[in-house]
């Protein structure tokens, strides 16, 4: 294989040098060809474009291969699981955590889990019936305002604090934003919790009895956590970096990346998905209705959860969420007829020609929202879950792009297609 790609445009050839990654994936750096030929590149969707380099997270799309820092996902989720804190650490800081990090690191949760009181206070003045993800980015913006020592990062101690926080606060926001939408009191975090079960109590919990929190629930969120911890140039990390491009402080830049998660393409998927199969499930549509207008060109509705971007294979997430929705619903006891109408669609799309040329499969929302429902968390929250699982990931880019010598605020081109030069009219001759 060539180290150059050779351009020829406008009687000039110009060799581009070919970057290639860990994995041997390879690129073509065309850092020079605006100086070089006065052209820029034309990639709506950023389709075929890398926007940087990453040490953090590796997909292969073609043969359904996720790893953070280079450990396959699915060695996170076999028994005994490791706790989604160790991921957290992992992504964000390169390794997996030594006994005396993890104490250190969990400490840290625990001492910044409260709110602020004036920003535990904001709820009161927030509609109940306010979407959950609105509260979030507005939320860690507020942590903003309150936390003004942490709007400059300049040394490695106070990062770890400003981390510490955001991962563990996230858990407080989103369950005072779901007892405030329940006018129920709120319930501080518990210091003897783990991670999830903390969140599980902050939720579920009432000032006379604490919830119980069984085993398989605690692990299915830890699980939920650590499958959507990271994955690389999504639309919300790639806002992210964007955001934290411009040098801005972490909050405001993971502030960003909830409101581009929040997108019905994107995190919003899992929301979409139940209410598909519940419509299905009320008798308002049927799995073949649901195919036919995914087909339909002149349909705006697509079949939420099927689709990625990256992956032409199996959403590695997507097997995983789905054994463990039929192993959950065993435990418990529980049956859940939106898991059958899923794996009715599931079986009509992946042998329907639509969705076979198009290389179509379940992503990770498709049995995620199941699995949440399964665990008792409200559909309202399925996406700010998704954005607590994606806040490592989140931080870990904001950081390694931060860490990058001579990095550049990420500002793109563009193709004008506008009116060419004209003129102002004033108003009495229009
Ligand atoms: C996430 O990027 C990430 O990594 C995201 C994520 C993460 O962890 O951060 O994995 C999480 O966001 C998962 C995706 C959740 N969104 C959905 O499930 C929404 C439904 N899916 C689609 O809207 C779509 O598949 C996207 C948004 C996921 C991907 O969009 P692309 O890459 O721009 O693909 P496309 O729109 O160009 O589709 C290619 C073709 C088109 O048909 P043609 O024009 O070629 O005839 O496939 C069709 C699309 O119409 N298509 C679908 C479809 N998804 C793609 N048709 C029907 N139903 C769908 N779900």
């Amino acid at each position: 294989m060539t180290d150059n790609a050779v351009l020829m445009v406008d009687g000039q050839t110009i060799e581009l040098p070919i970057v290639e990654g860990a994995e041997g994936e390879r690129s073509i750096d065309i850092t020079a060809l605006r100086a070089q030929t006065g052209l820029t590149s034309y990639d709506p969707g950023l389709v075929n474009t890398s926007i940087c380099k990453s040490a953090i997270t590796y997909i292969d799309g073609d043969k359904g291969v996720l790893r953070y820092r280079g450990i396959p996902v699915e060695q996170f989720t076999v028994q005994p699981q490791p706790n989604f804190v160790e991921v957290v650490w992992l992504l964000i800081f390169g390794n997996l955590p030594s006994r005396e990090e993890l104490k250190i690191f969990r400490d840290m949760l625990t001492s910044h889990e409260l709110l602020h009181e004036d920003v535990k206070d904001q709820f009161q003045h927030i509609p109940a019936d306010a979407p959950p993800m609105a509260i979030l980015s507005a939320t860690l913006n507020h942590l903003a305002c309150v936390y003004r020592k942490y709007l400059v990062v300049d040394d490695p101690e106070r990062l770890l604090e400003v981390i510490a926080s955001l991962i563990s606060q996230v858990r407080t926001i989103a369950a005072f934003s779901y007892r405030r939408s329940k006018g129920l009191p709120f319930i501080y975090p518990n210091p003897n919790l783990r991670y999830c079960a903390n969140f599980l109590h902050m939720m579920f919990s009432s000032p006379y009895q604490q919830y119980i929190i069984s085993p398989e629930v605690e692990d299915a969120l830890n699980l939920i956590f650590i499958l959507h911890a990271d994955h690389e140039q999504n639309c919300s990390t790639t806002t992210v970096r964007a955001v934290g491009s411009a040098r801005a402080n972490l909050f405001a830049s993971c502030a960003a990346g909830v409101s581009a998660l929040w997108g019905p393409l994107h995190g919003g998927a899992n929301v979409e998905v139940v209410e598909m199969l519940e419509r299905i499930h009320k008798g308002g549509l049927s799995p073949a209705q649901c195919i036919r207008d995914a087909r339909d060109k002149n349909n705006p509705f697509r079949l939420s959860g099927f689709g990625h971007r990256i992956y032409r294979n199996f959403d590695p997430r997507a097997k995983i969420l789905k054994q463990a929705c039929d192993r959950v619903l065993q435990i418990t006891g529980q049956r859940d007829p939106l898991l059958d109408i899923a794996f009715e669609l599931e079986e009509l799309a992946l042998n329907d020609d639509y969705f076979i040329e198009r290389k179509l499969y379940p992503n990770v929302d498709f049995y995620s929202g199941i699995l949440l429902r399964t665990i008792g968390i409200p559909t309202n929250m399925f996406t700010v879950c998704f954005a607590i699982g994606r806040l490592p990931g989140w931080i870990a880019h904001w950081k390694e792009q931060n860490e990058e010598q001579g990095g550049r605020i990420i500002r793109p081109r563009q193709v004008y297609v506008g009116n060419n030069l004209s003129s102002y009219v004033p108003m009495e001759d229009r």
